[in-house]
């Protein structure tokens, strides 16, 4: 190979950069075809991603990526065919037809890796369907920060569940061996310290591989084919600048062997945006010597240019350029695509069961976080059906839904129901709807009033503007002042109100949830999310999911789960900083159950050692519904101030009515262990809780 066409394997461009300006928008697509052969052609670029403007249809999707290979294949040298990559980040979200599940945020919600690896295996094959080979997900950024926009991407704020569902969603994008997974982004991306997103991170070298880099070291471990590399910067130091991260950290330690793909322009913005090089060639130098192996440079092709001449006067080593492009012909012949350079097969597009998984995920997604008594709606409930989300498919599909931000209701395909629609279905005749504010201006509180004349409840649809990256920066965690205002408009009516939230982040609602009889939280749960809100709203369906994160009670209380003890309480005047208003892992059920006889098999553990721990829950309700039981260890002192628990095990448990089992779980010495600022996993001796649901036993560590 010549060194051109070395660095042109190593450049990725975007699909909107082949497109004819003219038919960029909407669901058609036109190729520019100068672009496409300067591009493919002459700078024989070995990638291309993402979408033009909207989704397209799988066959459209196809026959854009045959045009792409036969470029590849008739105008160039070696014919090497072209690895597409796009973000099928809950489905094949860019396909039109494709089955659309809850976003990771809610999917996190169904403490349910199975049920992820089956929602990532039918993402994966629809996306091949779609002739797609190179998937960018999971994320698996452990969302830390209740400010940032992309929290709705991740598997929530705890590094366990984030790690089991991330491996859970590796093994269902890359079990078929003809689609690679992508774990993005690596690594400490989650974490800006203003909540911006791709602003600063401060993380200590010991932190981040305690909260940030499990998840990333199980995918590795998992076999994910790519790493996409986080935009941001650490302390100081851009991740695409980073040796010690792309290279020492995450080839030679953690034993990542696949190709590193850069983020949205990142080499260049070394130069634009983080300045830490003067010159685009110095970035391009920086970026290289880092460990990237693809450059995502969606609108031009400079980068092979400067690379070229980084090599040409040695600043750049060939073996160098060797080591990316061989990593990248490794991948592509593993996808299979030197034999079908147009993945996949338009027949696998759907299989039965797609949209009863959709279903089942939406179901389990859903969080009950308040019920006095009003949920589930009986048979002659009349229901006032209220506020943004209560009409709107963005409000339930957010953020990579048929486009970037996927706000653009007629960028969605036909047949798919707003939770309006799907609740006429059930209740038409006793179903009063008044729109009551939208997601800009004023509300339209003597309307919704009216309308509530007529109705026994009010259902209150609060949601988020769906948003996502930069645009998704918010200036206020609250929910916007006129969703507020129609709320308390409701609740001021003395009518009982149920507030039903649709959001990837968990925005302020505190003086109205404090007041609602019953809130219900939702991760914009995708294509079958209208259908199983309602099915939980009449009973027909048990809410059980648990909140992957903690939903904070006002702005200047943004802890998580296992904060440290003096965020738990103002030692100086006794007020309780750490005061949720609902806790990571809550969720109700329409049943109730009950913890006894947790118990340990030993009061003492001796390293190598483990301790058994079992426990009886019940189910003492009149109904059957699914319990998340969560167990919990605390260290109660330690080297480093010790956070005040730690999720450390989780077992979803469905039980009929009076049904009661007695669950086990065992307690590793790696469970009780914690990085220490050496960079080291070890535990310390000394004394440790247990605790699951309200029971909690002790035991020393010796
Ligand atoms: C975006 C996102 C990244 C995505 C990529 C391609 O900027 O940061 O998650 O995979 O660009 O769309």
């Amino acid at each position: 190979m010549t060194l051109r066409e070395k660095v042109g394997q190593m450049t990725q461009v975007s699909l909107e950069s082949l497109a004819s300006s003219r038919e960029r928008q909407g669901s058609q697509f036109r190729f520019d075809r100068q672009a496409l052969q300067r591009a493919v052609g002459e700078y024989a670029v070995g990638s291309v991603l993402n979408v033009a403007d909207q989704a397209l249809s799988a066959s459209r999707w196809r026959e854009v990526i045959g045009e792409i290979q036969e470029t590849a294949s008739q105008g160039t040298r070696l014919g090497i065919p072209v690895l597409f990559g796009i973000d099928s980040v809950h489905g094949a979200n860019y396909t039109r037809e494709a089955t659309l599940f809850p976003h990771n945020l809610g999917l996190a919600a169904c403490w349910n890796p199975d049920l992820v690896r089956r929602c990532s295996s039918i993402a994966a094959r629809q996306t091949l369907a779609s002739g797609i080979p190179w998937s960018f997900a999971p994320v698996l950024d452990v969302g830390r920060q209740p400010l940032w926009s992309r929290m709705v991407e991740t598997y929530g704020e705890d590094v366990l569940l984030a790690t089991r569902l991330g491996v859970a969603a590796v093994a269902g994008l890359q079990s078929g061996g003809r689609l690679a997974g992508c774990a993005k982004h690596f690594v400490g991306y989650s974490m800006p310290a203003t909540g911006k997103d791709r602003t600063p991170a401060y993380i200590p070298k010991h932190v981040l591989r305690e909260y940030f880099l499990p998840p990333f070291q199980a995918a590795i471990g998992a076999g994910v084919a790519t790493i996409m590399v986080n935009s941001g910067e650490i302390s100081g130091t851009p991740a695409h600048a980073c040796k010690w991260l792309l290279n020492d950290l995450l080839r030679h330690e953690m034993g990542f062997k696949g190709v590193v793909v850069t983020d949205w322009m990142d080499v260049m913005r070394l130069h634009t945006i983080h300045r830490v090089a003067p010159t685009l060639k110095e970035a391009v130098r920086l970026a290289v010597e880092a460990g990237i192996d693809i450059s995502m440079t969606p609108h031009r092709l400079d980068f092979c240019d400067l690379l070229i001449e980084l090599v040409e006067e040695e600043a750049i080593s060939q073996e160098r350029i060797d080591q990316s492009v061989r990593r990248i012909l490794m991948l592509k012949h593993g996808l299979g695509l030197f034999d079908n350079s147009v993945a996949g097969s338009l027949q696998d597009l759907h299989q039965e069961g797609d949209r009863k998984t959709a279903l089942e995920a939406a179901r389990e997604s859903a969080v009950l976080l308040r019920n006095w008594g009003v949920l589930p709606l009986d048979a002659e409930t009349r229901v006032l059906l209220t506020g943004p989300g209560a009409d709107s498919l963005p409000a339930l599909f957010g953020p990579w839904s048929y486009t970037w931000q996927g706000r653009e209701e007629t960028a969605f395909p036909a047949g798919l129901k707003t939770l309006r629609q799907a609740m006429a279905e059930s209740i038409e005749e006793r179903l009063i709807y008044r729109p009551g504010c939208g997601f800009r201006g004023a509300p339209q509180i003597e309307q919704a009033l009216q309308g509530l004349e007529q109705a026994d409840v009010a259902v209150c649809c609060l949601a988020e503007r769906s948003a996502v990256e930069k645009p998704g920066d918010i200036e206020d965690l609250s929910f916007p002042r006129p969703q507020l205002q129609l709320a308390e408009a409701l609740l001021n009516s003395g009518k009982p109100v149920i507030l039903l939230v649709t959001a990837g982040r968990p925005r302020l609602f505190t003086e109205v949830a404090e007041r609602a009889q019953a809130v219900l939280w939702a991760g914009y749960p995708g294509s079958a999310g209208a259908q199983a809100l309602v099915e939980i709203l009449l009973g027909q369906v048990s809410p059980s999911g648990r909140l992957p994160f903690t939903y904070p009670r006002s702005s200047g209380s943004l802890f998580t789960y296992d904060h440290k003890n003096s965020e738990k309480e103002d030692i100086h005047l006794g007020m309780k900083a750490f005061n949720p208003l609902f806790q990571f892992g809550q969720g109700l059920t329409y049943t109730d159950f009950e913890y006894s006889n947790l118990s340990l098999d030993r009061d003492k553990m001796k390293s190598g050692e483990e301790v058994r721990v079992s426990v009886d829950v019940k189910n003492v309700g009149g109904r059957a519904g699914t319990e998340v039981v969560q167990l919990y260890v605390s260290d109660l002192y330690a080297s480093l101030t010790p956070p005040c628990m730690r999720l450390r095990d989780f077992r979803k448990l469905p039980l009929d009515a009076g049904e009661q089992e007695t669950l086990t779980f065992r307690l590793t010495h790696d469970d009780l262990a914690f990085v220490h600022r050496d960079g080291n996993r070890r535990a310390e001796a000394g004394d440790f809780e247990v605790r699951i649901g309200p029971l909690s036993e002790r035991f020393r560590l010796i």
